[in-house]
């Protein structure tokens, strides 16, 4: 047994790290930044014991072994953008930070992969495959702040699933510090590769409780040469179900993103943020469509003819086409607007449910009336990736601060409704701490059986993010 094994106190942990990292690497009291207390998810607050900031996986490791040595749990870190209270930590708590492995290590244009650390920002590998001519796909509208890392570790979504997968599809190989501080080191760049067990998929949207993700190797694609985008109004939603059918049929395989907006999300986001949008008011939903393709001027001519199709035909009310790379960029403006609805609305609830294409507005419309019957003074907004099965909302009682929210009686009713309907209770953001609760409503007893199995067999102790998904 190694200095580092031996049991110790939480303070000789900490000495031990700092002596081994730099002083640098290892931040308590007045020095742990606020960002590192609480993620997205308007919860309040939690400060841990430390924060660890290693540069690698052997620093990972050592960060690890020190925490089991002296009995602390950790939990970890990346741009603290999830929604679920996976990366807070509580008192007592060290959070190792991946906030310092930042940077693309490879890019191989040969195997169209990509090799990075985790803590690297989604925006910057969105940069750097652009840069060498490629395109990694994944989008979400937290792409500035959040890291590939917690990209992987919350099987995250987004904006082009339609089109490239989630995150899980997007992932040949990774590196990873198990819970005993062992490095599994599994950087596969094939994309067949059928030796055994596929293990990275057990680390992929486990939310930080298997293990922690120091490298991965990403699959890239090819840089679309066109872009096209069109804001459209719609009366029906079976004229959004008709233009989804639409897309696919008519679109084919350039179609790479369907981004649906009620008109409570639009009037929050015309009305109250001051977005500016193409279209005007009073419709009964609207769609973003965008597609990726190959050849700028036959993807335009089709663009152009297959909406020209949807108007005659009646599915559409409306439709404004970007006319230049920017306007694609304003159009997406609208859409990613959701980002401010803490400055529009207040303290606020998040949900991210999962539910058949055809029986969203069924859902959204029950569930507004039911929230505003059943919770005084609630409202709600509605949007999503309706193209992938994927509809958000937020609901929130004006002017109650976060702790005073009713969110016990919110995730009632819309987790109850959620079941009704046959949905699952995260399509994308995971369960983390805040939807625990509910996570039998989307998993049976023996599928959550099986997830307790596999953390215990690789976190007897439980020292890793503790608590969040399921209990011991
Ligand atoms: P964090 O919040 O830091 O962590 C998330 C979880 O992963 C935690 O459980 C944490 O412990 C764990 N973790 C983090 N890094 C590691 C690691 N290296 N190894 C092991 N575990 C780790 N999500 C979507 O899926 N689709 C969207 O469209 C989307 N849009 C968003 C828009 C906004 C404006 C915001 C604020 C959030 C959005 N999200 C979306 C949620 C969030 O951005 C994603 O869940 C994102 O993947 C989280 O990444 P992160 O680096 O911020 O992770
Ligand atoms: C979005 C986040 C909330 O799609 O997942 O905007
Ligand atoms: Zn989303």
């Amino acid at each position: 047994m190694d200095a580092m094994n031996r049991p110790r106190c939480a303070e000789d942990a900490l000495k031990d790290l700092t002596a081994g990292l730099g002083a640098n690497a290892v931040l308590v009291g007045a020095d742990i930044p606020a960002r590192n207390c609480n993620d997205w998810s308007t919860q309040l607050p939690q400060r841990p014991l430390a924060v660890v900031r290693p540069v690698d996986a052997t620093e990972v490791s050592q960060a690890v072994r020190a925490c089991r040595a002296a009995g602390l749990p950790f939990v970890p870190q990346g741009g603290m953008t999830g929604l679920c209270g996976g990366a807070t930590p509580q008192a007592g708590w060290v959070a190792i930070s991946l906030e310092r492995m930042v940077g693309v290590e490879e890019i191989d244009p040969a195997s169209a992969t990509m090799t990075v650390k985790a803590g690297t920002p989604l925006e910057a590998i969105q940069a750097a495959a652009d840069a060498a001519g490629f395109l990694f796909p994944l989008d979400l509208g937290s792409r500035g702040s959040c890291a590939i890392g917690g990209n992987l570790s919350t099987n995250a979504g987004g904006n082009r699933v339609i089109r490239y997968g989630m995150m899980r599809d997007l992932v040949l190989g990774l590196e990873v510090v198990l819970p005993d501080g062992t490095i599994l080191t599994s950087l596969n760049k094939l994309l067949k590769n059928n030796a055994g067990y596929d293990l990275k998929h057990l680390f992929i949207g486990s939310e930080g409780t298997l293990g922690i993700v120091t490298r991965i190797v990403l699959r890239l694609f090819p840089r679309p040469r066109s872009t096209m985008a069109a804001l459209c109004a719609l009366t029906r939603y079976e004229d959004v179900v008709a233009l989804l059918a639409g897309a696919r049929n008519g679109l084919g395989p350039i179609l790479s993103a369907f981004e649906v907006m009620w008109p409570d999300y639009w009037e929050v986001v015309t009305q109250r943020l001051r977005v500016r949008a193409p279209i005007g008011p009073d419709h009964g939903f609207y769609v973003l469509v965008e597609t990726h393709g190959a050849d700028e001027e036959s993807d335009g001519a089709r663009f152009q003819a297959w909406l020209e199709e949807m108007l005659e035909q009646g599915v559409l009310a409306d439709a404004a086409v970007a006319q230049s790379g920017v306007q694609v960029a304003q159009f997406w403006g609208v859409r990613d607007a959701c980002a401010e609805f803490g400055q529009a609305l207040g303290p606020h609830v998040s949900y991210d449910i999962g539910l058949v294409v055809a029986r969203m507005d069924e859902f959204a419309m029950r569930c507004k009336a039911a929230l505003a019957a059943g919770v005084p003074g609630c409202d709600s907004v509605y949007y999503g990736h309706i193209g992938d099965g994927n509809l958000h909302l937020v609901a929130w009682v004006p002017g109650l601060a976060i702790e005073r929210q009713p969110k016990e009686a919110m995730d009632a009713i819309i987790y109850g409704l959620v079941r009704e309907m046959g949905g699952s209770v995260s399509a994308e953001h995971g369960i983390g701490t805040m939807k625990k609760k509910w996570l039998d409503h989307a998993r049976s007893e023996p599928e959550i059986a099986l997830m307790r199995v596999l953390k215990a067999a690789l976190d007897p102790d439980h020292l890793l993010n503790p608590g969040k998904v399921i209990s011991p």
